[in-house]
Parts: structure tokens; C-alpha cells; sequence
């Protein structure tokens, strides 16, 4: 699938649909592309409205058959909504609805007239929209390929030269972030037998070597060496072995910040001795989803190259049930040498992060951010629509909030006063890893923030979000790959 922009008259253009946006209740026949269009086809659109049959409401569609008129034999319109009300979120929507509609009709190629002044920010908005709004996972399927529908390319077309080249960009940047979207999508939707540690460690490697980054990856040997105990003590349990991730994108020149991303990269969570439930088990192949998210940004940030030093860290294992697993009880040692008095071997994302927390402040990092699918009482507190969020730093919380807003992937704070530490509170170590069972989502960031010091610290809980989001209609059911858009966003306004 590809997207590109073309200089040109939309009236020739060879496609197999053009694509017109309409907002609601405007003359629909002043803005110039409408006009030209509706005149074209002889006064079809104008028809359309005047019957009531199209009213340009926020992702209403209808497709115009355009009999010879002009080149492309079908003329779609998508409504855009009041144009007061128009922004990036609606744009992703619009552009999503109307691709995934003609894509359904057998559409190989569409075109999208568009003025040369066409705010920039927009059409990356619509570029992402229509991208990840046609995406699907069909790896491990053999049955049912030949119905599968898809679109070859989407081709915005300026009529003057003088505009094309912020267009040209906007598109370029949509699809990079797309792409990271879609390959933490893929990563997360991707079962526990077909990524395991080791595997998502190889496809760190590539994703470094393709997108320019460096990475460093820490085998079980390396870990016992460098120390790192929480991460071992989870992966204790298991037939396969951890990994620790570290990527790295230096841009040129020096004396710049550091922003340092954390991801959980459980590749499944059966809970260990603390066994989960088997009801909805299955749906744990997501808790990587930070880790995804993470390597996805990274692959972004290779590609549009900052000028900012951005370090990815991983901490990949499985949560298994063994005779070697952890038990309730055990007391363990992190990366940073506090211990931890594990309560239930179900609270493993936070042990994990422990030790890349502390690994973290090799960096001096201005900021550090985790990603983690860490508590299933996020989802009660704030559903599926925004990520919760307790940090350290109010100033980096505030970006987070900004960020969020733009790219529509939310996040939601949530207090970390220094009262609720009493909850992670042991009588044997250091700290234990569950709290009282109330605020459960506070209790985890707790516990986390005794592993990140020395540096701003934001906890995003992402288990609401990773998967099942639901909001924007160009999100699929299944993995939503929440946290790239968002990541990248942070480090582009920093
Ligand atoms: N990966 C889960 C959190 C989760 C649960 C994500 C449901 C998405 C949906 C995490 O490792 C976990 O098991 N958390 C426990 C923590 C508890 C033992 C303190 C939880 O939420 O129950
Ligand atoms: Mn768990
Ligand atoms: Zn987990």
C-alpha cells in the first residue's frame, strides 16, 4: 500500500475512485474542489444534498458513479462534519471510513483532490487514518486469503506545483508513524508461540539495522552477570529465555537531552504460581503491548531523525508457571540492589520494569517514559479510552497530556502522592510487589517509582488501551499499537 502525491488535474487522474471531503451544512459548492467536481458531473453532488441523501455528517459517505465525466469511474464523498468542529481526530476518522468503504468494493486506487494550501497537519491526519484504519492481521491464516480485500495506493492530487512539497512531507510523515503503529499492532496481535523473547529481540535487531539505530541485546548469561534480578526472577519460571533490549537513535551533534522509552515486554503473562484464571488467558499474548509500542517509536525516530538522543529499553520474558518459577514469598534483588519481597507472581510487569528503570539511569536522562500493560484495575478506573498516567514530573506529565491530545491517544493522571507508599510497604524487604487491593493502578506506579530515580518519570498503564480500545474508529478491536503516535509526538515537541 502506498501513498503518494501527484501534481495534476483530478479530472484525468486514473484511479479507480476519487475521494472529495464535504463538511456538514456548508455551501457545499463553494470550496473549489466541490464546485469543480460537482460541475464536472454535471450537477450530481449538488443533487445528492438537495435530496437529503448526503448531508456531509462527520464520516457519513456515498460513492457517485461518475458515468464517463471524468476519468475515475466512481467520485466518493466522506463528511467531514461542521467545519468548527474540524480537526486531526476527525480527519483520521473521515479518511479511514471512506478507504475501508471503497477498499470493501474492490477499490485498488484512489485519488484525493486537494487544495495546494491544505494545512499539512491535516493530510498526515488523514494519511495515518486511512493506513491504519485498513490494516489487518492475516499471518496465520490459510483459509479465506483469496477474499481478502486490499488497496494498492492513495494518491493526493494538487492541481499547482507550489504546494506539493509540505504535502509531499505531511504524507511522508503520516505513513512513517502508520508504519510504527502498524508494526507494534502486529507485534502485539502476534501469539506467545510465535514471539517469544528471543524472536522479539531478533526483531529489534532488524528494525535497528533498517531504521538506523544501535542496539545492544543482554542474553540470560548477561543478565545474570550485569545483575539484573527482577527480570530474572520472572523469567525463572520459564522454558525460554529472557531478553533485555537496549535501542539506541544518537542524531548528530552533541550537548543534546536524552529521553529514555521503557516497555514491558512480557510475551505472556499466565500469571506464574499466582495463576491466572483461564477465561480470556489467551488475550496475555498482548502483554508486550509496551514493549511494541516502544520498538515502533523507535523505528519512527530512526526515520525522521530528531534532534534529540532517544534510548528504547525492553524487558522481555514470559510469566510461566514451573518447579523453577518464583514463589509468593521469594525475595529477589533488582538491577539497582533494592530487594523485593514478591507477594503475588501475577504483579510481574513492575518487577521486570524494575530493572530496566534502574538500567535507565545509566543515561542521565532528562526523561524517562514506561509503557506497561501493568494492571487490569486501570480498566475499571478509566476504561478503554485513555491510558492512566503517574509520574514524577509534572512539566514531563503535562507534555504527555499535550501530546496526547494531538495524536488523540490519550492519557489520564492519576495521583502519586508520597501517603500511598505505605502500600508497597514490606515486612522482610525493601519493597513487596502488590499493595492493599485498593487503587490498584496507584500501587503499581509505587512500586515503580522506587526504581526510578535520579531522573522525571512518567508511568503510563496502558492495559486499557493496548487492546479492545475503543474510541476512534480506525482502531481495530485487537491490538491498537496505543503509544506510538504518542511517543513520537513527545519527542517531536521537545
Ligand atoms: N498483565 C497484567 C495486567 C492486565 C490485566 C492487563 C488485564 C490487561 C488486562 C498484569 O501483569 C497483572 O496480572 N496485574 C495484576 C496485578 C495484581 C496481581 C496486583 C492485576 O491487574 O490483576
Ligand atoms: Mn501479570
Ligand atoms: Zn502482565
Amino acid at each position: 500500500m502506498d501513498v503518494n502525491v501527484m501534481v495534476g488535474d483530478f479530472k484525468s487522474a486514473a484511479v479507480d475512485a476519487l475521494v472529495i471531503g464535504v463538511f456538514e451544512g456548508e455551501e457545499y459548492t463553494r470550496s473549489g474542489i466541490v464546485r469543480v467536481a460537482d460541475e464536472a458531473l454535471n450537477g450530481a453532488i449538488r443533487r445528492l444534498v438537495e435530496l437529503g441523501d448526503f448531508e456531509g455528517k462527520h464520516k457519513q459517505t456515498a460513492v457517485l458513479y461518475t458515468n464517463d465525466a471524468v476519468a475515475a469511474p466512481r467520485l466518493a464523498v466522506v463528511g467531514l462534519g461542521k467545519s468548527d468542529q474540524f480537526d486531526a481526530e476527525k480527519a483520521r476518522e473521515a479518511a479511514g471510513e471512506i478507504a475501508c468503504s471503497l477498499r470493501d468494493l474492490g477499490v485498488k486506487t484512489i485519488g484525493i483532490p486537494t487544495p495546494s494550501d491544505a494545512p499539512p497537519e491535516m493530510i498526515q491526519a488523514a494519511t495515518e487514518g486511512s493506513l491504519l484504519a485498513l490494516y489487518q492481521f492475516n499471518q496465520h491464516k490459510t483459509e479465506g486469503l483469496y477474499d481478502v480485500k486490499e488497496l494498492d495506493a492513495i494518491t493526493y492530487i494538487v492541481s499547482d506545483q507550489g504546494g506539493s512539497p509540505a504535502l509531499e512531507e505531511a504524507v511522508v510523515l503520516g505513513d512513517t508513524l502508520a508504519r510504527g503503529t502498524m508494526l507494534a499492532r502486529d507485534l502485539s496481535n502476534q501469539p506467545g508461540n510465535k514471539l517469544t523473547p528471543t524472536m522479539l529481540a531478533e526483531k529489534a535487531q532488524q528494525v535497528a539495522e533498517v531504521s538506523g539505530l544501535d542496539c545492544e541485546i543482554f542474553d540470560l548469561a548477561e543478565l545474570k552477570e550485569k545483575g539484573f534480578g527482577t527480570l530474572l526472577a520472572v523469567a525463572q519460571g520459564s522454558e525460554e529465555e529472557p531478553r533485555f533490549i537496549a535501542l539506541e537513535y544518537v542524531p548528530e551533534g552533541g550537548d543534546i537531552d536524552t529521553v529514555v522509552l521503557v516497555g514491558k515486554g512480557i510475551t505472556f503473562d499466565t500469571g506464574g504460581i499466582s495463576l491466572k484464571p483461564g477465561k480470556g488467558m489467551e488475550e496475555m499474548k498482548h502483554d508486550m503491548s509496551g514493549a511494541a509500542a516502544v520498538l515502533g517509536a523507535m523505528q519512527v525516530i530512526g526515520d525522521i531523525k530528531p534532534d534529540l538522543h532517544v534510548v528504547g529499553l525492553i524487558a522481555a520474558t514470559e510469566n510461566m508457571p514451573s518447579g523453577t518459577a518464583i514463589k509468593p514469598g521469594d525475595v529477589v534483588t533488582s538491577y539497582s540492589g533494592k530487594t523485593v519481597e514478591i507477594i503475588n507472581t501475577d504483579a510481574e510487569g513492575r518487577l521486570v520494569l524494575a530493572d530496566a528503570l534502574g538500567y535507565a539511569a545509566r543515561y542521565e536522562p532528562r526523561a524517562v517514559i514506561d509503557l506497561a500493560t501493568l494492571t487490569g484495575a486501570v480498566i475499571v478506573a478509566l476504561g478503554n479510552l485513555t491510558a492512566g498516567m503517574m509520574g514524577t514530573d509534572q512539566e514531563l506529565m503535562d507534555r504527555l497530556r499535550a501530546a496526547g491530545e494531538k495524536t488523540h491517544e490519550r492519557v489520564w493522571q492519576l495521583p502519586l502522592w508520597d501517603d500511598y507508599d505505605e502500600q508497597i510497604k514490606s515486612d522482610t524487604a525493601d519493597a513487596k510487589n502488590v499493595g492493599d487491593g485498593t487503587a490498584g493502578t496507584i500501587a503499581g506506579a509505587v512500586f515503580l517509582k522506587k526504581f526510578a530515580e535520579g531522573y522525571p518519570w512518567v508511568h503510563l498503564d496502558i492495559a486499557g488501551t493496548a487492546w479492545d480500545m475503543k474510541g476512534s474508529s480506525y482502531v481495530p478491536k485487537t491490538a491498537s499499537g496505543y503509544g506510538v503516535r504518542l511517543l513520537v509526538q513527545v519527542v517531536q515537541d521537545w
